[in-house]
């Protein structure tokens, strides 16, 4: 009955960042330079299918590949979450989060709040193999956010899709802004209410993830 209750609350948590992330005009990305490249509701290469001529069936694939994967290894599923809500959170749903390291830099996957996201083989699995079928079609960022609806485990919700991926990625502002267990309250909300939150969506949001974390 708990393991129940848990997964109604994390399906309930994915969807409520769903709506939000998937809203990316209501959101006023405060800090980072990637609103001019954000997909915005209003252009027509954001949309529900975006793929349906391009790689026909991608949303099933990623789905059969998801659960696939996750009766392997059911720690895919919270990861690929978490995941999501690191790179949402940092300029967008944009996978700025997946790119590596370089000479020139570190990138925001290795500062300190992200150095225990896992999931990152997962996605490059399921990239790795829609790029046999449809190759240099479908965006990580697009896989990302249709990985982790899949690990929500339902009901199901649509998305849309048409994202391009980041080529920057913004360790500074991931280190300050990604929510950290030792800001008080106040930060908290600040940090939230930057990306379009109200205090009782962050309430709710947050309330769902601390019962299942
Ligand atoms: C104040 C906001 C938040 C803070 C401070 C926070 C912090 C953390 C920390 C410290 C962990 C443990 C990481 C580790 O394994 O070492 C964690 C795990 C996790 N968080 Fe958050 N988190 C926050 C919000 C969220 C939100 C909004 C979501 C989802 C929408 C989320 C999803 C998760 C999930 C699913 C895990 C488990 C990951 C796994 O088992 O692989 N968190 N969080």
């Amino acid at each position: 009955m708990r393991n129940i209750l848990s997964f109604v609350v994390f399906a309930v948590a994915v969807i409520l960042l769903s709506i939000v992330v998937a809203s990316p005009t209501s959101s006023p990305w405060k800090y980072n330079s990637l609103v001019s490249s954000s997909p915005s509701s209003d252009t027509p290469f954001f949309r529900e299918d975006f793929y349906a001529d391009t790689c026909p069936g991608v949303e099933t694939t990623i789905r059969s590949i998801v659960i696939e994967l996750f009766v392997n290894d059911s720690t895919i599923a919270p990861a690929l979450i978490r995941l999501v809500f690191h790179d949402c959170f940092i300029g967008g749903c944009d996978g700025s989060v997946l790119l590596n390291s370089t000479n020139g830099g570190e990138a925001e996957k290795d500062v300190i709040p992200n150095q225990s996201l896992k999931g990152f083989d997962v996605i490059e699995e399921i990239k790795s193999r829609l790029e046999a079928v449809c190759p240099n079609i479908v965006s990580c960022s697009d896989i990302l956010v249709l990985a982790a609806r899949e690990s929500s485990g339902g009901p199901f919700y649509e998305l849309r899709t048409g994202r391009k991926d980041s080529r920057t990625s913004y360790p500074p502002t991931a280190l300050n802004e990604i929510p950290a267990p030792t800001d008080d309250l106040d930060t908290i909300l600040a940090k939230f209410s930057d990306r379009g939150f109200s205090t009782s969506e962050t309430v709710s949001l947050l309330g769902n993830v601390t019962t299942i974390t």
